[in-house]
C-alpha cells in the first residue's frame, strides 16, 4: 500500500522522526492511524496514564524482605515463584520443594477427589501450611489460590453469585463490594487464601466463550467495578486491609482478553496501542488504586505477541507506569504457548516480569530448569530477587507470617457460612437487580401470582443450568439440582411465590399440560461452558438450541400467553424467540437463587408491584447472528424496561 509501509520495509526505522513525520503528514496519516497500519507489540509506557501506588513505603516491610532474601537459598527463591495445583503436589514435596503457592484448577480438588468433602479443603490446607512452616531454612509459608469467580463455587453449598455478565447488568457498584465480602467469607470456611477473581476483561466479541466473566463491553462501567469487587474481597488500603475475613484477589487476564480477533479464546488482540489502553486497559488504573494484590497475565495476544512474553506491558507499563508492586502470575501454563518454551522450561516469561508461573503439572521439572538458568545466569540474580520481593511484599501484607494455620483463621469451618442466609440474599438481590425486560407487551408483566402457571423449557428446574460454568467444576453441568444443597431453581421460586398466592402451577419441560394454564413462563437458553469450549461461530442462539422455537410456537398456536425467560452468558441473536414471546427476560446466569426470578415476574394478590425492573444491558443485544460491533443493535447497550416506564424510547438510560 503506502510509500509509508515500503520505505519500513526499506529500513525506515533509521530514519530520523522529523523526516518520518513529515511524510506521515504529506500523505495525510496521523501518527495514530500509523500505529494501526503497522501494529507494534511493544508498548510505549510514557502513553499511559501515571498510577499513584495506594501503598506509601513500608520501611519496616522491605527490611524484613531484605533479611529474609539474604537468608534464602537459590532453590528457596525458585521456589516461590512457582505455584503447582493440588492434584500433582502433596504437602510432603514441600520439603525438597519449597513452592510459593498451589491453587485447585476448575476440576481439581484436594487428595484426588472429584468432588471432596469441605473437611478436606480445610485439612488439605492446614497440611500444606503447615509442611511450608515446618521446612528446614528459611520457611515461607504457602498461600492457596482458587477461582472464586461468582462466589466460592469450586464448592458444594456455597452461594453462587450471578456471573459478571449479570451483575454488570446491575450497575450497583455498592452490591459488587457486598459480593466481595460474602465470598471472601465463604473462601475462608475452606481455609483458602487467594482467589483469582475479578476478570477484567471488557469483552468486545460475545462469540467468547468467556464473554459471561465479562461486567460489560464498556470500560467505564468495569472500571468502576473494579475498585469495588477488590476492596470486598481484600479490605480497603488502610486499617483492616487482608485482615480477617479477607482474601488476596487477582485483576485479570492483563491485558487484552477481551479484544481477540472473532472473540476467539486466546486469540489475538489486534489493536492500537490507544485502544489497548482505553477500551482493556481501563479497569487496571482502578484496580491497582484499591491496592488489588496479584495480577494474572493473559493468554491471548496482542499484535501477535503472546502477553506471557511481553516485557513491554508487564514490566514497563504495568510494574512501572502503574506502579503495581504486587504479584504478576501466570496462567495455567500458559508460558507454554511462547516460542521456545514448554511446560517446564520457560526463562522468557519470567524474564519478561511474570513473577510466579502456574505451572500445575510440570511444577517439579519447571523448579530443576529455573534453579539450573538461575546459575547458569540465564534469569539473573536480581530479576530472581525482584519476583521473590514482591511475593513476599504480598505475604506480608496478608499477614501470613503472624496468621495462625487456615483452620484456626476465624470463620475457618464454619460450615454454616456456606449458602448462608444472609449470602443468599444477597446473591437473589443480584439476581432481582440484573435481569432486563427486553419485552413486555400489553404491559403482561407483572403477572398476578394467584393466577394458574405453566412453567415450561428444559432450563426451569435446573440449578446447574442457571449457574453456567465454574460451577462446582470447571465447565458446570446441568441435570443435578441435588448437588445445589443451598440453592433453588427458578421454578421453585415461581412455585413458591405462586403457591403462597393461592394459584397453582405445574412444571413440563415439553410445554404439554392436562389443565389449561392462564399463562407459560419458558425458561430456555445455554448450556453451561467455560473457556475455549464457550467460543460460537455465530450469535444465533436456535440454530445451536433448536428445540426452544417449537415449543414456543405450540404455546402460542394454542393462544397461551408465554413469557420467556432467557438464561445466557452472552447477548444472542434471538430475535425469533423474542417474537414468539410476549414478554422476554434476559436472565444471563443468575446462580443459585432462582427465586429472585419471581420476585420480579410476580405481584402479590393485592395488585400492587412488588419489585421493578432495574437491569440494563451491559452488552448491545444483536440484530443478527453475524454482528459483533454492530452499528444498529436491536437493544443498544443501556436499554431496559420498566414496569414504571413501560416505553421501549424511554429505557436508554445514559
Ligand atoms: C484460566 C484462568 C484461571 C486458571 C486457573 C485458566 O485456564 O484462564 O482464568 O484462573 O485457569 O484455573
Ligand atoms: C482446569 C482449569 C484450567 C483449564 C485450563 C482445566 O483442567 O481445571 O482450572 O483453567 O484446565 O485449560
Amino acid at each position: 500500500m503506502s510509500s509509508l509501509h515500503e520505505c519500513r520495509l526499506t529500513g525506515g526505522y533509521d530514519w530520523p522522526l522529523a523526516r518520518l513525520l513529515a511524510i506521515v503528514t504529506a500523505i495525510g496519516l496521523t501518527p495514530a492511524s500509523v500505529a494501526e497500519a503497522n501494529p507494534s507489540s511493544v508498548a510505549d509506557p510514557a502513553v499511559w496514564p501515571a498510577v499513584a501506588s495506594p501503598f506509601a513505603p513500608s520501611a519496616e516491610i522491605e527490611a524484613r524482605i531484605d533479611r529474609l532474601l539474604a537468608r534464602m537459598s537459590v532453590e528457596e527463591k525458585v521456589g516461590q515463584t512457582i505455584m503447582a495445583d493440588v492434584a500433582s503436589i502433596k504437602p510432603s514435596d514441600l520439603a525438597a520443594y519449597p513452592l510459593g503457592a498451589i491453587l485447585n484448577g476448575g476440576d481439581s480438588s484436594p487428595r484426588g477427589f472429584e468432588q471432596a468433602p469441605l473437611s478436606e479443603w480445610l485439612s488439605a490446607a492446614d497440611a500444606f501450611y503447615t509442611a511450608s512452616r515446618a521446612r528446614r531454612g528459611t520457611a515461607i509459608p504457602i498461600i492457596w489460590g482458587t477461582d472464586a469467580v461468582h462466589g466460592h463455587n469450586r464448592v458444594r453449598g456455597a452461594t453462587i453469585f450471578p456471573h459478571n455478565i449479570a451483575l454488570g447488568a446491575t450497575h450497583d457498584p455498592d452490591l459488587m463490594r457486598r459480593i466481595g465480602t460474602a465470598t471472601a467469607e465463604e473462601v475462608i470456611v475452606t481455609g483458602q487464601d487467594w482467589t483469582f477473581a475479578p476478570t477484567l476483561a471488557v469483552a468486545q466479541n460475545a462469540r467468547w466463550g468467556r464473554t459471561y466473566e465479562s461486567y460489560s463491553a464498556d470500560p467505564a462501567l468495569v472500571a468502576t467495578y473494579a475498585p469495588a469487587i477488590i476492596e470486598g474481597l481484600q479490605g480497603s488500603v488502610g486499617p483492616g486491609f487482608l485482615g480477617d475475613g479477607r482474601i488476596l484477589a487477582t485483576a485479570k487476564h492483563f491485558i487484552g482478553d477481551g479484544g481477540t480477533v472473532d472473540g476467539q479464546d486466546q486469540g489475538d488482540t489486534r489493536v492500537s496501542q490507544a485502544d489497548l489502553r482505553d477500551i482493556h486497559g481501563a479497569p487496571y488504573g482502578p484496580a491497582i488504586q484499591a491496592g488489588v494484590q496479584t495480577v494474572m497475565v493473559s493468554y491471548s495476544s496482542w499484535n501477535g505477541q503472546k502477553m506471557h512474553g511481553n516485557a513491554s506491558l508487564i514490566t514497563e507499563v504495568l510494574k512501572g507506569r502503574l506502579a503495581f508492586d504486587g504479584i504478576v502470575v501466570g496462567d495455567w501454563n500458559g508460558h507454554v504457548q511462547l516460542p521456545g518454551c514448554s511446560k517446564s522450561d520457560c526463562p522468557t516469561a519470567f524474564n519478561a516480569g511474570i513473577d510466579m508461573l502456574m505451572a500445575p503439572d510440570a511444577w517439579k521439572e519447571l523448579f530443576v530448569n529455573m534453579v539450573r538458568q538461575v546459575n547458569s545466569g540465564e534469569i539473573s540474580k536480581t530479576r530472581l530477587d525482584e519476583a521473590v520481593r514482591r511475593i513476599l511484599r504480598v505475604k506480608l501484607r496478608y499477614g501470613l507470617f503472624i496468621k495462625p494455620k487456615p483452620s484456626e483463621r476465624p470463620g475457618a469451618g464454619d460450615y454454616g457460612l456456606l449458602g448462608s442466609t444472609a449470602h443468599r440474599n444477597l446473591a437473589r438481590e443480584a439476581v432481582r437487580k440484573s435481569l432486563v425486560l427486553l419485552k413486555n407487551d400489553g404491559a403482561i408483566l407483572p403477572l398476578p401470582a394467584n393466577a394458574k402457571v405453566l412453567v415450561a423449557g428444559g432450563a426451569a428446574d435446573d440449578i446447574g443450568a442457571q449457574c453456567g460454568g465454574w460451577t462446582l467444576s470447571w465447565q458446570g453441568s446441568s441435570g443435578h439440582n441435588s448437588d445445589f444443597p443451598n440453592g433453588e431453581s427458578i421454578f421453585g421460586g415461581i412455585r413458591n411465590a405462586v403457591e403462597d398466592a393461592g394459584g397453582t402451577v405445574a412444571l413440563s419441560s415439553d410445554g404439554s399440560f392436562v389443565e389449561r394454564p392462564d399463562v407459560a413462563v419458558v425458561v430456555i437458553g445455554e448450556q453451561p461452558y467455560a473457556e475455549t469450549k464457550g467460543d460460537i461461530r455465530d450469535l444465533s442462539y436456535s440454530r445451536a438450541h433448536s428445540e426452544s422455537l417449537p415449543l414456543l410456537d405450540r404455546l402460542k398456536r394454542q393462544e397461551i400467553p408465554v413469557v420467556t425467560v432467557f438464561l445466557s452468558g452472552r447477548p444472542l441473536w434471538t430475535t425469533p424467540e423474542i417474537d414468539h414471546s410476549n414478554a422476554f427476560v434476559a436472565a444471563w446466569l443468575p446462580g443459585s437463587e432462582g427465586a429472585g426470578i419471581a420476585d420480579l415476574i410476580f405481584r402479590p394478590g393485592d395488585g400492587t408491584v412488588a419489585n421493578d425492573f432495574a437491569g440494563r444491558l451491559p452488552f448491545a443485544w444483536p440484530r443478527s447472528p453475524t454482528a459483533s460491533a454492530e452499528s444498529q443493535p436491536l437493544f443498544p447497550l443501556g436499554f431496559g424496561l420498566r414496569y414504571a416506564r413501560p416505553h421501549p424510547a424511554q429505557n436508554v438510560d445514559e
